[in-house]
């Protein structure tokens, strides 16, 4: 019997999606959350604004379009957690199964970024009580300013929330992903999407709405450093869900008949929209009420609340978008989830429900972390350990972040997609992606082996200060 019979034969242990459109819903689920609408503007914002975001848009399509592709085929050839699978795979194309570690850098990150998700996760929960019971009404500048500040000065409240974010993430992954992703995700985007349309409205009759574009689109590439390079490349795959192994894991329920180059459009389409969606909304308001760009993770908390505020029944819309914005960031902390724990069923042989307890429960005190880095822990960092350059200065999550995203995320993302284009035979990526014609496979294969692993590893080089 050779490989490639091998394969089909393989299936998923935790079955497969129903329709590709489950596909689709799960993996936009997971890429449209936290990182499109509170990251990506802060982060803009923090790495000076147009340049940045050009630079991102070039990374999503020339190294995250290539990766994602990458990794749903090697989930749905090796049909198991991100680890298993590349261990399957590597022996099957090379006889060497040190691949594994790909899949656990990958694994590693997700642990980290979840973390912390889960606590940002908190405040837009917190957010929302705070709309409902009419605590966001009649604001301005300083008591937005001093209404986040209670926030993250309290550890406890910060506590409850994250502790309840996790207990549902870890929920739903007990019970199997299948059962209400599809409902929430079919509920949530629509949601989300018309909510932002009102507040863009609001942005461009109300706000500031030129300084907000110019901001976001016009490039300064005087503001462009190797770190903001760096920062733009690990948004392009946090956004995308990219380097960590979710996508894999996601692939790996991917029945044989769909189209992955077909649905991998769809998926970055949606989520560049949303995050540009975002940008046009929060920055006219920033320049509007005299806000920062830079005033970092509490920028969409900062903002939102003071438009909402000004809109004729505000407090409804501000009271569904954090909650839909919980739901979009539910459907991304499942999969940042899933993969540890169809590891930890597939090799420990514990119960889906155990296992998801025992992974969460890891998750959870990590993030205790990220609460104290905003209150007791706010002025202690990486550097206070051992002595580093200006990308460390930040707080402990500022440093997580870091580390997560722009290191682990490209780091197991071009090792997934050399894997995919170098070691993979051939025939075999040409056949889970034999729907396309010759000359689009050409392309991903062009891609995959030269154009996005040499921009990653020029990315690095710059950021250390190499080149
Ligand atoms: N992409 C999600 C967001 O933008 C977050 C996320 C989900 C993620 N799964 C991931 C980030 C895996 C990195 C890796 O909110």
């Amino acid at each position: 019997m050779n490989n490639h019979q091998d394969n089909q034969e393989r299936s998923s242990l935790h079955g497969q999606w129903s329709s590709r459109l489950t596909f689709i819903l799960a993996v936009t689920g997971s890429a449209i959350g936290l990182g499109n609408i509170w990251k990506f503007p802060y982060i803009a914002g923090e790495n000076g604004g147009g340049a940045f975001v050009l630079i991102y848009l070039v990374c999503i399509f020339i190294i995250g379009f290539p990766i994602m592709v990458s990794e749903i085929m090697l989930g749905r050839r090796g049909r198991r957690n991100p680890i298993t699978s590349m261990k399957i795979l590597g022996q099957e194309e090379q006889g060497n199964e040190a691949w594994k570690y790909v899949g656990l850098i990958g694994l590693m990150a997700g642990f980290i970024i979840l973390s912390y998700y889960s606590v940002i996760a908190g405040w837009t929960l917190h957010y929302f009580k705070l709309s409902i019971f009419g605590e966001l009404s009649n604001l301005d500048n300083e008591t937005a300013q001093s209404i986040f500040g209670q926030l993250t000065a309290s550890a406890s409240t910060q506590l409850i929330y994250h502790t309840f974010f996790m207990l549902i993430t870890i929920g739903i992954i007990s019970k199997g992903i299948k059962d209400g992703l599809e409902r929430s995700v079919k509920l949530m985007m629509p949601g989300l999407l018309l909510i932002l349309i009102i507040l863009l409205l609001y942005s461009v009759f109300q706000g500031d709405f030129m300084a907000g574009v110019n901001f976001l689109l016009i490039p300064d590439f005087s503001k462009v450093t190797p770190q903001s390079v760096l920062a733009a490349m690990g948004q392009a795959f946090f956004t995308l869900s990219l380097g960590m192994g979710c996508i894999v894991m996601y692939g790996a329920y991917l029945p044989k008949n769909e189209s992955i180059i077909g649905t991998t459009t769809t998926i970055i389409f949606c989520d560049t929209m949303i995050a540009l969606l975002a940008g046009m909304v929060i920055f006219p308001i920033v320049f509007q009420f005299g806000l920062k760009p830079t005033d970092g993770p509490g920028l969409i908390f900062l903002t939102l609340p003071l438009a909402f505020n000004e809109i004729t029944g505000g407090y409804i819309f501000s009271g569904l978008f954090f909650i839909l914005l919980a739901f979009a960031a539910i459907t991304s902390a499942l999969s940042l989830l899933e993969p540890s724990v169809a590891w930890m069923i597939e090799n420990k042989s514990y119960s889906r429900t155990k296992s998801a307890f025992i992974i969460g429960l890891l998750i959870w005190s990590l993030g205790f972390l990220t609460i104290f880095s905003f209150n007791i822990l706010s002025e202690f960092n990486f550097c206070e350990i051992r002595s580093c350059n200006d990308d460390w200065k930040g707080t402990l999550f500022d440093n997580f972040d870091h580390i997560a995203s722009n290191i682990m995320l490209p780091l197991s993302g071009l090792l997934f997609t050399i894997f995919a284009s170098w070691v993979m035979k051939r025939k075999h990526s040409m056949d889970e992606l034999s729907d396309i014609p010759t000359s689009v496979y050409k392309l991903w294969r062009f891609s995959a082996r030269y154009i996005a692993p040499i921009g990653v590893i020029l990315v690095f080089l710059s950021a250390i200060g190499i080149i």
